[in-house]
């Protein structure tokens, strides 16, 4: 019973519509989907009227096409030329535009377009059978997000009715700050005069520097924040641990609200307490000579004594290699005790051999620094040093070894000594070595620079990459 009912009242729907018919999508992105996703619909009998409306937002085009009440239609299209915020409701290049068109015989509201065909689009009046009445109110204006809206008549839409807006603290009013609804006694339509306004964000302007976050096994303490003139100075809280780069203990946010110098970061103090593995390549091939050869093993041996070994601090090897590496020569330090010694067995690295085969020889570093790995206690955070002191161009080939170090964790440093008739030496390779440009020390002197001078620069840098590490850890 129910099923035929309703189709008795389908049947009677459309004996007394006319029968108009329009184009129908719905929030179409452009007129090209708006044809594609939509289809032609026969209206209701109170909808006398086919609608476009267009509108344009932070996101883009909507294409909406549908029939609708012709009184609505037509009070929407008046609504084109309300003065709003830019400076007309209906501003089709602007943003927060919306235009609306109305036309009311078959198929009038254009499939493929955006306007409305026929002459009767700008006036449209009402069918017979819906006497034109006195609008009683007008729409009510939609709520103010971020922002309130008072309305001086109960109930709002009442004509003469004067709504003020406001923005929260914080936001500010984009348009018109009061809208009245009036009765246009021409059109026979009640609108309010202005488009309700927008509360936007107030972009706030900094007055700060930026924040300096946390110092690793260390503290900042700041006079004013990050606020401008503020000092902040810098400590090391953890036992062992020091600031690097040395004396940087404090900074100043400026006016143009920038720190005067980086956050420092807290190392162990090195190298007295710094914990590595240190693993050093002497090139030992027939350029160098037996004078150099002396220099070089006194550099090397002044280098590492200021650091301390053990397994809680450096375990370290030492080998030269030429077109071999020198295996019965090389030096372990993995004790304290390893030191008392350590001058004896440089004395007794001898000085033979030709060629500079350095990707051999960084094969038998990698050996080393995984041997002492597995040495060194685990509590600690161990970073592995490797340093090849060269005065040639490798024989062989670095690119697949130097790799392996390097994703390894490996911090490779090079000191690249160019003598005056010296061999020459690879720039590319070198960097395929080191990786970090600042790694590669030059001395274009010969083996005279290798003076106590270098030795703290290369120290500092060694130092250094404890500091890099524990920067790039925080990134
Ligand atoms: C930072 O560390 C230092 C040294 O240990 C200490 O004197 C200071 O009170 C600490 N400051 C803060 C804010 O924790
Ligand atoms: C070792 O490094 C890891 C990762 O950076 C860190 O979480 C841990 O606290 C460190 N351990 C010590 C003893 O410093
Ligand atoms: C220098 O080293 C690069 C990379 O290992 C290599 O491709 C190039 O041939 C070398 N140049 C010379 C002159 O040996």
């Amino acid at each position: 019973m129910k099923a035929w009912a309703f189709l008795i009242t389908a049947g009677f729907l459309v004996v007394v519509s006319d029968g108009l018919v329009c184009w129908t999508c719905e929030n179409a992105r452009s007129k090209q989907e708006c044809k594609r996703q939509g289809r032609w619909v026969t209206c209701r009998d109170n909808e006398g009227a086919c609608q476009n409306e267009v509108r344009r937002d932070s996101a883009g085009l909507r294409v909406t096409k549908r029939c609708k009440q012709a009184q609505a239609c037509e009070n929407n299209f008046l609504q084109n030329t309300r003065p709003a915020w830019s400076p007309t409701q209906c501003n089709p290049k602007e943003m927060n535009s919306v235009c609306r068109c109305c036309c009311n015989f078959n198929r009038c509201n254009n499939k493929n377009g955006l306007s409305c065909r026929g002459r009767k689009k700008k006036k449209l009046h009402p069918r017979k059978h819906s006497p034109r009445r006195r609008p009683k109110r007008c729409h009510k204006l939609p709520h103010l997000r971020f922002g309130t809206k008072i309305c001086s008549k109960v109930p709002e839409g009442k004509i003469g009715s004067v709504c003020k807006f406001s923005c929260l603290a914080g936001y500010e009013l984009i348009g018109h700050s009061v809208s009245k609804c009036v009765y246009n006694a021409k059109t026979h339509t009640a609108y309010f005069v202005n488009e309700p306004p927008r509360c936007r964000k107030v972009f706030e302007v900094n007055t700060e520097c930026p924040d300096q976050g946390s110092i690793q096994y260390g503290n900042i303490s700041c006079t004013a924040g990050n606020t401008k003139l503020s000092t902040c100075s810098f400590h090391c809280v953890e036992e062992g641990y020091e600031l690097f780069p040395p004396g940087l203990n404090h900074n100043v946010c400026y006016d143009d609200l920038t720190w005067s110098t980086p956050v420092p970061c807290c190392i162990r103090q090195c190298p007295a307490r710094a914990v590595m593995n240190m693993v050093i390549m002497m090139d030992s091939s027939s350029s160098i000579g037996e004078k150099n050869w002396n220099i070089m093993k006194d550099f090397v041996y002044d280098l590492i004594n200021d650091f301390t070994f053990g397994r809680d601090a450096v375990l370290g090897s030492i080998f030269r290699f030429n077109s071999e590496v020198d295996t019965t020569s090389q030096i372990f330090i993995t004790s304290p005790e390893d030191k008392i010694n350590l001058r004896g067995s440089f004395d007794k690295i001898p000085y033979n051999g030709r060629g500079t085969m350095t990707a051999q020889a960084l094969q038998h570093a990698k050996k080393q620094i995984d041997k002492l790995e597995e040495m060194h206690d685990e509590s600690v955070n161990v970073s592995n040093v490797l340093l090849v002191i060269t005065d040639g161009k490798s024989q062989d080939d670095v690119k697949a070894i130097t790799k392996q170090l390097h994703s390894q964790g490996v911090a490779s440093f090079a000191v690249a000594i160019k003598a005056p008739h010296g061999a020459p030496l690879n720039e590319t390779q070198l960097l395929e070595i080191t990786r970090n440009p600042q790694h590669l020390l030059h001395l274009n002197d010969g083996f005279d620079g290798l003076d106590e001078e270098f030795s703290l620069a290369l120290r500092e840098a060694i130092c250094a990459e404890k500091c890099t590490t524990i920067f790039r850890e925080n990134i």
